[in-house]
């Protein structure tokens, strides 16, 4: 494993050089609702603007450096996510890309069949495929979250995917509860009746590697503002899925491969700085940041089970999860909790976060949800105190 310096790498995020009012660092507890950009990933971004940009496969050399910049970014993609180069596919968020692919699936998915939801996932997961069952006549299944582990049930997986199940959409990890989900039983389930898998791994993606093939999966979507670069989506695709199903698209545009799946101009800076942000977890490696993120999980877990008048929801041990943390205040609205701290140079957020299923789960949904406390790899024990200290002066 690589040494682990967590101050320089600190010195790699400008935008961490922040400070509050009274002149101490700005503790961005928010990653999970984007993280801060890497220096590659910005300089990246501003060299392809400054050297010049084109638009793809011209007849003139500045056309042909575009085309290598996006080859070797689909290259970059392929080995963070395990996946081949042919079936990654860039675009503008992760949610565009699955409503896309969800609207791809209408033609295989008919009245009478189903499609597999979770209540863990970010509605991006979600109401693509609600859609895609309004549309098609099909019935939505859920898998359901245990609110006192904040896990899935995933042994009912067994009495919910039959042979009229056509996809099934889970998690890598819950954006509101810090959840990391083993895609296995899903795979398992999906496999016995040829059903597509889809997971969702914006939130897994800045926190622990990923591998599509091994893992089975046929879709893995990501979003490279969640992990230091610019905000752009993708999917990584098994090339064979890409081919047989037929995507919207304009007559002119490319019939095979990744292209596509492309609608409109890709934004090439945010390619060239998605690269960047490749660059950089490559160089750090997953294995130190899950070494360094699971000493922040302890620290943060330890601090605030010491804290009498906050409530930490899902999963209370270090294993098996992010530093996400979703928790309440007695006697605090969270939108109060959030406002507070924000005051004191702690950003959190406060409410669902999109993760309406979750929240709804653990009776949260209609009041006020919850505050989520996010660190990644760039924040250091300081960071968490200072977050756990805010929390414990938040007394009536
Ligand atoms: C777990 C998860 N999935 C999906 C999304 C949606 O990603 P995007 O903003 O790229 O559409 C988010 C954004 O917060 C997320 O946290």
């Amino acid at each position: 494993m690589r040494e682990f310096d967590p101050t320089r790498l600190r010195a790699r995020f400008p935008a961490l050089a922040a400070t509050d009012r009274f002149g101490r660092p700005v503790v961005h507890a928010d990653a999970p609702g984007g993280t801060q950009a890497v220096d590659r990933a910005i300089d990246a971004m501003a060299e392809h603007l400054r050297a010049g940009t084109a638009n793809q496969h011209g007849a003139f050399p500045l056309s042909a450096r575009v085309d290598a910049l996006v080859d070797d970014v689909r290259r970059a993609a392929a080995r963070f996510l395990g996946s081949e180069a042919d079936g990654i596919v860039f675009g503008p968020n992760m949610t565009s890309l699955t409503f896309h692919l969800a609207n791809a699936l209408d033609a295989c998915v008919g009245a009478g069949d189903n499609v597999v939801c979770t209540q863990l996932d970010h509605d991006a997961n979600v109401s693509p495929w609600l859609q895609l069952a309004d549309r098609t006549g099909a019935e939505v299944r859920w898998v359901a979250l245990d609110p006192a582990t904040g896990r899935l049930r995933t042994d009912d997986l067994e009495g919910l995917v039959d042979d009229r199940t056509r996809a099934v959409a889970f998690p890598g990890a819950s954006n509101a509860l810090g959840t990391i989900v083993d895609p296995a039983p899903f795979v398992a389930a999906a496999k016995a009746v040829g059903a597509l898998t889809f997971m969702d791994a914006v939130h897994l993606a800045p926190h622990q590697a990923i591998d599509r093939k091994a893992a089975g999966v046929d879709v893995v979507a990501c979003s490279p503002y969640k992990f230091f670069g610019p905000h752009a989506g993708l999917l990584a695709a098994s090339p064979e899925l890409l081919r047989f199903l037929a995507p919207q698209k304009l007559r002119p545009a490319p019939d095979h491969g990744p292209e596509r799946w492309q609608t409109g101009t890709a934004s090439f800076e945010a390619i060239a700085g998605t690269g960047g942000a490749f660059a950089y977890l490559h160089e750090v490696g997953m294995d130190a940041i899950v070494a360094h993120e699971a000493t922040l999980t302890r620290r943060f877990l330890d601090g605030v089970a010491a804290i009498n008048h906050v409530t930490l929801h899902g999963p209370a041990e270090v294993e098996g999860r992010t530093p996400t943390f979703a928790v309440t205040v007695d006697g605090w609205a969270p939108q109060a909790v959030a406002e507070t701290l924000g005051a004191e140079g702690v950003n959190v957020w406060a409410g669902h976060y999109y993760a309406i299923e979750p929240m709804r789960a653990l009776g949260l949904l209609d009041h006020g949800g919850a505050v989520r406390v996010g660190f990644v790899h760039y924040h250091g024990p300081d960071d968490v105190d200072r977050v756990l200290e805010a929390l414990g002066e938040l007394v009536l």
